[in-house]
């Protein structure tokens, strides 16, 4: 191989190193309204069969009802906030304009969530099944409280 030859190979490879942190910058490329629905739909989908279990739709097990309750607690703290970044209410989503005209009432109403959804980790593994259900309706009662004022039955745009 010719010095040349092996110096424009140095350069190819080290435009290549360069180009896919470039590619990898998903966070800018996908909207944001991605970002939002994605973490509530895990949320979602871990506190929905836990509902299914409270309500005997499915059978109760201590076990199962816990690893939801600690993946629930887990996502909860991802920061979502920036999901909701001025000028993302548009586009496909169900996230009413109020939230960004009320900010920190919306702010507030993410908080509570995420305190009761760390109260509800713990009780979970706990061994007191009364506890485990209050505690189930205590976190519900934030998703409602959330969604009364800020989401839409059906998409808006
Ligand atoms: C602080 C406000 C807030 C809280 C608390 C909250 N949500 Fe939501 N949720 C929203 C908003 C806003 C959207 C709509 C997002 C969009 O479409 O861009 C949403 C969307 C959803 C979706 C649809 C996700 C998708 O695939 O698009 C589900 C499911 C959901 N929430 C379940 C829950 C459950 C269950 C809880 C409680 C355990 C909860 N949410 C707590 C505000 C909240």
């Amino acid at each position: 191989m010719s010095k040349f030859s092996r110096k424009s190979l140095i350069v190819a490879s080290l435009a290549a190193v360069v180009t896919i942190p470039a590619a990898a910058h998903i966070e800018r490329t996908e909207p944001l309204q991605s970002l939002r629905q994605s973490f509530f739909a895990i949320v979602g989908m871990t506190f929905g069969p836990m509902g299914d279990m409270v309500k005997g739709e499915i059978e109760w097990n201590d076990e199962q009802f816990a690893a939801w309750a600690d993946d629930l607690a887990s996502v909860s703290k991802v920061s979502v906030e920036r999901g909701f970044a001025p000028g993302s209410d548009k586009g496909k989503t169900r996230a009413k304009p109020a939230i960004w005209e009320n900010s920190d009432d919306f702010a507030q109403k993410l908080a509570n969530f995420r305190s009761e959804a760390a109260a509800l980790a713990v009780a979970a593994s706990s061994g007191d099944k009364a506890a485990k259900i209050e505690q189930f309706k205590q976190t519900g009662g934030t998703c409602k409280a959330c969604h009364d004022n800020y989401k839409s039955r059906g998409y808006l745009y």
